[in-house]
């Protein structure tokens, strides 16, 4: 065969490989936020470099996939170990690493829940979201599930079926059951209109309300069956823009749940491994769940390795048993090698206290941001080091996309003044209305680093709100 296919000498320059891109690549696969679409060539701590070696700073990290730095250099050396000593393996045969991670995770959950579980691999997140759905319908018999307004689960069809965004289903037609949505405690925006301060938890009594006769249609009061298996939840929205649950939703909610006999389904994709405060983003919400799905910054984002935990009644082998689901590349060497040393660090340091006292800090410097600036930040929230910032119009409230997008783009041209170094600042952007600046920083980033990310944040604001400047 002619080499002439791999032959890119001519394309050298980022205009050429833009028009390769416009050709040979399938826009599906990815998002064009930006227009034309940017290309970097080297990442490292929390800066990413383009072809001109401008350096970006990152205070999204991958949606949260490398919160522990880009080319971290102990889970750059694990990967290189393994690759080394047993790079592939076909995952009928066992590798110690795999055994090991999956202990590390079922004795974590054992010492936190008080419960037996045990783990299953896959790699990316919505196939371990489908897993998680085979797991519930196995053990239920039922396939209907609740998921929240505003959540994400992926785009395979099973995880796009419990997204609420009609967006991504509309084109694709129906395989898996759609979940019945049920609004999230978005206080900011409250679906109900309330106020946290009065409201009593007023969306659980709403929630609580279908299963009170069977007219309400969830319900079969003579056998006491729920139509619904599972809720699936992200305990803090991800993709949604960052929403924190108020105090005493989830027990509320759970205690609705268990009285209904309906498992409880926790996506830690985004939100797992500390990146909200704690090892796993529900501790912050004293309820524990039966199923934990997890993927992202497991292995730094250097494997795309996932899976789920599930409680020993609903995963054990006399349920669910072997070839139930896999994959070729399920619990490969490589990402249980690295997933395994990812848990040991996270053993060794304590990344509570470190997210928590960052995180704590650095939403300080927001709200002082949003003080000064109250013409474009609504709201500023966090927990651990999952930052939101909300841009709104003038009054504070009403979502202002086109800015967001203004700010997005502008952090995108590399320009930015970091204390006399030229950089270029890199956001994400989520919510309901694509208004929400989704703050997911590197968990190395100092208190300094914190503070030029909050100047450069602001000399967003001036360049591209200068007439919402006064207060
Ligand atoms: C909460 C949550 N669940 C599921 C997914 C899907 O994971 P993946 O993109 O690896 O399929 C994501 C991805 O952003 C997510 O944030």
């Amino acid at each position: 065969m002619s080499t002439a296919i791999t032959d890119f000498r001519s394309a050298a320059n980022e205009q050429e490989l833009l028009e390769l891109e416009k050709k040979y690549c399938s826009w599906g696969d990815t998002v064009h936020y930006l227009k034309p679409p940017k290309f970097f060539e080297r990442a490292e701590g929390h800066y990413l470099y383009d072809r001109e070696g401008t350096p970006y700073l990152d205070l999204q990290m991958w949606y949260s996939a490398a919160s522990f730095g880009y080319a971290n250099q102990r889970l750059n050396e694990a990967l290189k170990n393994q690759v080394d000593k047993l790079p592939q393996l076909a995952c009928q045969y066992l590798h110690s690493e795999k055994v090991e991670l999956a202990a590390a995770i079922g004795r974590l959950n054992a010492s936190k829940f008080s419960l037996d579980g045990r783990v299953h691999f896959n790699v990316g997140g919505a196939q371990a979201i489908e897993d998680s759905l085979k797991i519930v319908r196995n053990a239920t018999g039922k396939s209907l599930v609740f998921a929240f307004m505003g959540g994400y689960h992926g785009r395979t069809l099973g995880a796009s079926a419990i997204t609420s965004s009609y967006r991504y289903r509309r084109r694709f037609g129906h395989f898996s059951d759609r979940a019945h949505f049920v609004p999230f405690p978005y206080c900011f925006r409250c679906p109900y209109g309330k106020k946290r301060e009065t409201c009593e938890l007023y969306c659980v009594d709403q929630f609580a309300k279908n299963f009170e006769t069977e007219y309400n249609s969830f319900w079969d009061p003579k056998t006491g069956e729920s139509e619904f298996a599972a809720f699936y939840v992200e305990p803090v929205q991800a993709t949604g823009g960052y929403v924190i649950p108020p105090d005493g939703y989830f027990p509320a909610l759970k205690k609705v749940l268990d009285e209904r006999n309906i498992l409880l389904v926790d996506d830690e994709i985004q939100m797992g491994f500390y990146r909200a405060g704690k090892f796993w983003a529900i501790e912050n919400f004293d309820v524990a769940p039966d199923i934990i799905v997890f993927g992202k910054a497991l292995t730094n984002g250097l494997n795309p390795l996932s899976g789920l935990w599930a409680r020993e009644d609903l995963i054990s082998p006399e349920v669910f048993p072997p070839g139930s689901t896999h994959s070729t590349f399920s619990s490969n060497p490589l990402g249980t090698a690295v997933g395994l040393e990812a848990v040991r660090m996270m053993e060794e340091e304590d990344y509570e206290a470190l997210t928590r006292r960052k995180g704590a800090y650095f939403l300080a410097q927001l709200r002082e941001l949003q003080r000064r600036y109250p013409k474009v930040i609504g709201d500023t929230d966090g927990i651990g080091l999952a930052l939101r910032l909300e841009i709104c119009h003038e009054d504070g409230f009403e979502p202002d996309r086109d800015l967001t997008d203004r700010m997005f783009a502008e952090g995108m041209k590399g320009d930015l003044d970091a204390r006399g170094r030229k950089v270029g600042l890199v956001l994400d952007v989520g919510g309901y209305y694509k208004n929400v600046f989704t703050l997911a920083p590197c968990f190395d980033m100092t208190e300094e680093e914190i503070d030029i990310s909050v100047e450069l944040l602001e000399q967003l604001i001036r360049r591209c709100a200068p007439d919402r400047l006064s207060r």
